[in-house]
């Protein structure tokens, strides 16, 4: 995603838990930056917040491997297009097939007992025998090579010591580096048996990502995504996060050219035949305002409640979008 600063929602207790998860008291914390932000009630939550666990070392990409502008210091450079020539499309098509495979794999290893940290190994591995680099190893210092949000994440979850646990939801998104072309897609994955407001959150999240495709046409403008997504997650009562946007993507990670999954009339750039970016509408089961964890990355929803995302990297065509990253 790319992102608008983010701020959080909600007020916990001055000696309780701050929302951010950071194991501090609220008055240590967040306390008096909020006294500048938006407040809502407080919920009572199903589970306790979700605690950071331990990131392990960095992992190596064999030196054979083609990588990105900003694999060695963090730091990519700004612009790239978002209009591609035909050699462009095939070799995105290329990258975004493998992020589709890496994806899969990924999923498929989801169970309760497995922890993030195994489903960065396992994915990491598989992108480097395609011959890719993982795009999210040291893009603007990112510690692992895919991101992991579990429950009340909404998206740059770290992958950690933590394990999945019955009923969790987890996001895996993977971005792959191929032909000098980023593919990036993501998946909201259950985790054994999950309650049934759960199922109904990754549902209609994945629905929503379908009707934001649906409405990719040549000539309109990009709100006209938002517009056909906001409505269906309030339709349910859901919310859509605002800080974290769809992107412009090819042979930058995340190009200026950002995509709103709530109605914003003022994305009014126009769509255009060869364009590629990516939709990935992150879903709340309650607020839509987001927070930050201390490590600069987790986002997490100011609520508590939990979040689901589905994501696809997309062509336009005459006639509407091709979903590129399919294998
Ligand atoms: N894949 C994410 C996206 O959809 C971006 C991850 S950036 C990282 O845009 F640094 F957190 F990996
Ligand atoms: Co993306
Ligand atoms: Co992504």
């Amino acid at each position: 995603m790319t992102q608008a600063a983010p701020r959080p929602a909600a007020r916990p207790g001055r000696n309780d838990p701050c929302w951010c998860g950071s194991g501090q008291k609220y008055k240590k914390c967040h306390l008096e930056s909020d006294d500048h932000g938006a407040t809502r009630p407080r919920v009572r939550l199903a589970r306790p917040p979700l605690r950071p666990g331990v990131v392990g070392p960095l992992r190596e990409v064999p030196a054979s491997i083609p990588r990105p502008d900003y694999a060695a210091t963090g730091r990519p450079k700004a612009g790239g297009r978002d209009v591609r020539t035909p050699e462009e499309i095939e070799r995105l098509r290329r990258a975004c097939r493998a992020a589709a495979r890496v994806l899969r794999i990924g999923g498929a290893a989801v169970a309760p007992g497995v922890t993030t940290d195994a489903l960065d190994a396992l994915c990491h591995e598989e992108t480097v025998r395609l011959g890719g680099y993982p795009s999210p190893l040291n893009y603007r210092g990112f510690p692992k090579s895919i991101c992991t949000s579990v429950n009340e994440v909404i998206c740059h979850g770290i992958p950690d010591s933590r394990t999945l646990e019955e009923g969790d939801l987890v996001n895996l998104d993977i971005t792959v580096f191929l032909d000098g072309m980023h593919g990036d897609c993501s998946a909201t994955f259950l985790v054994g048996q999950v309650d049934e407001a759960g199922q109904r959150l990754v549902r209609v999240a994945r629905e929503c990502l379908e009707r934001g495709i649906s409405a990719v046409r040549p000539g309109l403008p990009v709100s006209a995504i938002g517009a056909a997504i906001e409505p269906h997650a309030s339709r349910h009562g859901f919310g859509v996060v605002r800080d974290y946007c769809g992107h412009g993507i090819g042979d930058t990670f995340h190009t200026a050219l950002q995509i709103p999954h709530h109605l914003d009339p003022r994305a009014r750039r126009l769509m255009e035949v060869s364009m590629t970016f990516t939709i990935e509408p992150m879903i709340t089961e309650g607020a839509w305002e987001a927070g930050l964890w201390p490590d600069g990355w987790t986002a997490v929803t100011a609520d508590g409640r939990r979040s689901a995302q589905f994501e696809h990297t997309l062509l336009v065509t005459p006639g509407g979008a091709e979903i590129l990253t399919v294998e």
